[in-house]
Order: structure tokens, then C-alpha cells, then sequence
């Protein structure tokens, strides 16, 4: 096929620049770089050193070198996965601050590896449109990933577009929809191994993913705001963000309903922050599970600020296996809003999410120094509050304060019923302070 020959509607700005970025600004985005005008066709193009933000606008078009173009149909059906990779290979190789800008059409993408380590002191994807992931499933030798991210330092995603996984074949497929299939992976969008420093990932969608909607490995120095995850309540494992072996990483002021965990938090995270969570339908935030297998897991601070539950099966959560070791340690839970929430506070010690009951085992990942703060809203369940903890390892230092959840309205059946909802504790020990209700007896 003859690439240069056809229309491309990918743009890829290669520049040079001479201002720095900052990781740690929300908003400084719209000063570098505004909207491409009509952007219908593909360049790939190396701008002269910029001295001034504007110029990128105006300037880039005419020092175009056109000499390799990229290639990309973006009509969503025939597969761009070729353009793709060259595009990146070229804003990976230039020199300075990169940009990868995607327009708003619909791109088909086969499984990819967006790897490092690349030249650009800064390396920005900027999408506008939709990446929409290949429906066929030979298509995915590798079900580790859909769209991987790995090694790229000072990495940002952003620019409103969407990630969509066409998830409905995997769901059909999942053993957990069809019982008579055996288990196995479905791929994701995931920052990798071994290791991304300083990536921010900005307003963008994530919808229908084959399973965890996103997923953040091994990374560290993440921030990530303005994500809006969406898939039904009935897909199998959609978890919405995934944070494993991550440390320092914030989420905020994003909207999450899928078919799992909103956000599951797992082995060798810490100083995990996660404020204005909007989640539901979903499984609710998750810390765990850990201690899979007889592993040993270990996560700590965990910080859950400002966050509203509407219709999930959980709250905050805690979840671990019988028989692993380790620890979760130092997590906070505060300012949250329960509407209708199965267990709005739950820690599981002897969580089993398998066909076979898990067998009784005396070790268990520690649980301690947990502190639910201002919590309140309504409970859909009898049992608001459940801490089953290990009898061989108790929960410890649970502490509850201002914590007030009730009965959910039954719309069906304003008589006869009984209102009150009751905690359920085992092998805790925990203090109070403020009004808390229900309480252990
Ligand atoms: C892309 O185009 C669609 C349809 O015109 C529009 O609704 C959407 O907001 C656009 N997306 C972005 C990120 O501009
Ligand atoms: C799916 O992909 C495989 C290999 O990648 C290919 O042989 C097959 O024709 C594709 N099926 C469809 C329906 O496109
Ligand atoms: C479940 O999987 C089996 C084995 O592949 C298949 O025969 C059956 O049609 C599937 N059931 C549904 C409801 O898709
Ligand atoms: C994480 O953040 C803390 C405090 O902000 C800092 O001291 C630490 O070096 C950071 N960790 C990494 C791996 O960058
Ligand atoms: C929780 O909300 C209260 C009242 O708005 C505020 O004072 C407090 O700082 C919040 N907690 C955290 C951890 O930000
Ligand atoms: C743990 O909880 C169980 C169930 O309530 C109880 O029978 C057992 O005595 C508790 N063990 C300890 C050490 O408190």
C-alpha cells in the first residue's frame, strides 16, 4: 500500500521547544497547545525551535517534512494500528517536547505497545477522537494489554477523547458470564512495566474495556483527573482503575460506572490518593484484593477523600484471601456519601472469589490502622458496617468517627419493615468518636 498517497487523518506534531512543562499543573495545557484547526490530514512534521506557544498553531503547518508520512483511515473499520505505531516511533525519537495529536475520528487499533525510552524531555498524546479496540480476539496474541504504555517518562494522555475496548465479545466470553468457559485474560489499557515516572493522564474517556478499563503498573509520580469510565453493570471484571505496584499516584474529580471495582488498589501500592470519586453502578472502591494464592501483599496510605457511592454493591472495601501475609496499613476513608449502597463499609478477611470455597487457613495479610471519617447516607442491605477479620490476625486500629448510615428508602414496601441496619464485628478492635451508627456491639 502506497501511504502517501492516501488521505491521513492523523496529525503529529513533532516540535521543538524551548518551555518547560510541569507535571504537577492541572490547567496549563490550553496555553501550549490550542485546537489544530482541521486537522483532516496526517503530517508529520518538524517545526523549528518555538519560542512562543502561539506559534505552534500558526507556525506548524508550513515547515512540514512530509517525507515520512504516518498512515491512518480513521473511519473506525479498517485498521490504523500501522499508522499508529509510526507516528509514535517518530514523536519518540524526536528531540525536546513531542506531541502525538489524534483528531476526532474514530481510529480502529489492533493490541499496541506505546514504548519508551523516548528522546522528548515531554511526550504528550493528545487525543481529540475515539480509539476504538479491534472486536476480533485473534487479533490479541498477548492478552496482557490493548493499549500498553511502557517506559515513557514524563508522559502525558489527554485532550477529551476516548478509549473504547468494544468490550461486548470479551463479556460473552468471560467465564464468569459463560460458567461452562474456562478463565483467562482479557487485555486492558495499562501503564507498565518496568517503571513510568511522572505521567498524567487528563480528561479522557474510557468506555466498554474488555476487562480492567485502566490500569496503572509499576508507575510512579501519577496523576490523573477528569476520567469518565463507563460500562454496564453487568460486564464481568470491568474494573475502572486498577493501581498495582503504584506509588504516588492522585485521582480526582472523576466519574466511574462500570461493571466492577471503580477503583481497586492492590499489592505494592502506597501514598495512593484518590478525592471527588463519583462511582456507581460498580463494586465500589476496593483496597485488595490481596493475598491471593498465598502471596504476600503490602499497601499503605491510602487516602479516600470526598466521594459518593450511588447503587455499587460496596462502599470502601477491604478485601483479602485466607492464607496470604503482609499487610494494608494507614488508609483513610473520609467525607463520603453512601446513596443506596449494599455494604457501604466492609472489610473481608475471607474473601473467595472462586468456584470452589476457599479453605479455612491461619495467616492473613494485617489489616490495621484504618479510619472512616464522615461517612453517611443509606445502607440497601441490612448490614452497613461488616468487619469480618481474621481470627488469627484481628483487624486493628479501626477507627470510626461521625459515621451515619441508615436503612435505604424501599420504595416497594413503606410498611411492615424493618428499618434499622446493624454492624456485623469480628476480630476487631476499633474505637469511636462523634455520632456512629450502627455500631458494634
Ligand atoms: C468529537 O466529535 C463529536 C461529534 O461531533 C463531538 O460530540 C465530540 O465532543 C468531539 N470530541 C472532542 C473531544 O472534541
Ligand atoms: C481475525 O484475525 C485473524 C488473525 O489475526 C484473521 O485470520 C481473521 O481473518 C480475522 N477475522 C475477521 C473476522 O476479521
Ligand atoms: C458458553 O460456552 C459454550 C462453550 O463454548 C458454548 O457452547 C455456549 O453456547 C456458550 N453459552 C452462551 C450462552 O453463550
Ligand atoms: C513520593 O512522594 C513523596 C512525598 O511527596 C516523595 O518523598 C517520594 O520521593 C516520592 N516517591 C517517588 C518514588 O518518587
Ligand atoms: C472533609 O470535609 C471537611 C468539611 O468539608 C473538611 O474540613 C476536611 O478537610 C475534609 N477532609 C479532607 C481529608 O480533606
Ligand atoms: C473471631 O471471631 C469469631 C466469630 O465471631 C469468634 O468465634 C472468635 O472467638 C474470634 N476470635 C478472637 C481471637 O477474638
Amino acid at each position: 500500500m502506497k501511504l502517501q498517497h492516501l488521505v491521513l487523518p492523523v496529525l503529529l506534531v513533532v516540535f521543538l521547544a524551548s518551555f518547560t512543562l510541569s507535571l504537577s499543573h492541572d490547567i496549563d495545557v490550553h496555553r501550549h497547545h490550542q485546537e489544530t484547526p482541521a486537522a483532516n490530514n496526517i503530517r508529520v512534521g518538524y517545526g523549528g525551535p518555538i519560542s512562543s506557544p502561539s506559534q505552534i498553531n500558526h507556525g506548524g503547518h508550513d515547515n512540514f517534512d512530509d517525507s515520512d508520512l504516518a498512515l491512518a483511515k480513521g473511519d473506525g473499520i479498517k485498521d490504523d494500528t500501522k499508522a499508529f505505531k509510526e507516528a509514535w516511533k517518530r514523536a519518540c525519537s524526536s528531540r525536546g517536547r513531542a506531541m502525538l495529536f489524534v483528531p476526532n475520528n474514530t481510529y480502529l487499533l489492533k493490541p499496541i505497545k506505546f514504548s519508551g525510552h523516548c528522546k522528548p524531555d515531554h511526550l504528550t498524546l493528545r487525543i481529540k477522537g475515539t480509539i476504538l479496540a479491534s472486536p476480533n480476539r485473534s487479533d490479541y496474541h498477548d492478552r496482557t494489554h490493548w493499549i500498553g504504555f511502557e517506559d515513557v517518562d514524563n508522559f502525558r494522555v489527554e485532550g477529551g477523547g476516548t478509549f473504547d475496548g468494544n468490550g461486548r465479545i470479551w463479556w460473552k466470553n468471560s467465564c464468569k458470564i459463560n460458567k461452562s468457559l474456562p478463565c483467562s485474560a482479557a487485555p486492558t489499557v495499562s501503564c507498565d512495566v518496568p517503571r513510568m515516572q511522572k505521567l498524567r493522564v487528563a480528561n479522557m474517556k474510557f468506555r466498554n474495556a474488555q476487562k480492567m478499563h485502566v490500569s496503572f503498573q509499576k508507575c510512579v509520580n501519577v496523576i490523573a483527573f477528569g476520567l469518565r469510565v463507563t460500562a454496564p453493570e453487568h460486564s464481568p471484571n470491568t474494573d475502572g482503575i486498577h493501581i498495582t505496584g503504584t506509588s504516588n499516584i492522585t485521582l480526582r474529580n472523576s466519574i466511574i460506572a462500570t461493571g466492577d471495582d471503580c477503583i481497586s488498589i492492590v499489592s505494592g501500592s502506597k501514598n495512593v490518593r484518590a478525592t471527588r470519586i463519583t462511582c456507581g453502578p460498580g463494586h465500589g472502591i476496593s483496597i485488595g484484593s490481596l493475598g491471593a494464592g498465598n502471596s504476600e501483599a503490602h499497601v499503605s496510605n491510602v487516602f479516600v477523600n470526598e466521594a459518593t457511592f450511588s447503587g455499587t454493591t460496596n462502599g470502601v472495601r477491604i478485601k483479602t484471601w485466607q492464607g496470604g501475609y503482609g499487610y494494608a496499613r494507614n488508609i483513610w476513608f473520609e467525607n463520603i456519601t453512601m446513596n443506596k449502597v449494599k455494604n457501604p463499609i466492609i472489610i473481608d478477611q475471607n474473601y473467595c472469589d472462586k468456584k470452589k470455597p476457599c479453605g479455612e487457613q491461619k495467616l492473613a495479610v494485617q489489616i490495621r490502622d484504618v479510619v472512616y471519617r464522615n461517612i453517611r447516607g443509606t445502607s440497601s442491605s441490612e448490614v452497613a458496617i461488616r468487619f469480618d477479620c481474621s481470627e488469627h490476625f484481628p483487624c486493628r486500629g479501626i477507627s470510626l468517627r461521625d459515621v451515619v448510615l441508615e436503612a435505604a428508602p424501599d420504595n416497594d414496601d413503606h410498611h411492615g419493615r424493618d428499618d434499622e441496619v446493624e454492624a456485623s464485628c469480628h476480630n476487631v478492635t476499633f474505637h469511636t468518636r462523634g455520632k456512629v451508627s450502627p455500631s458494634c456491639s
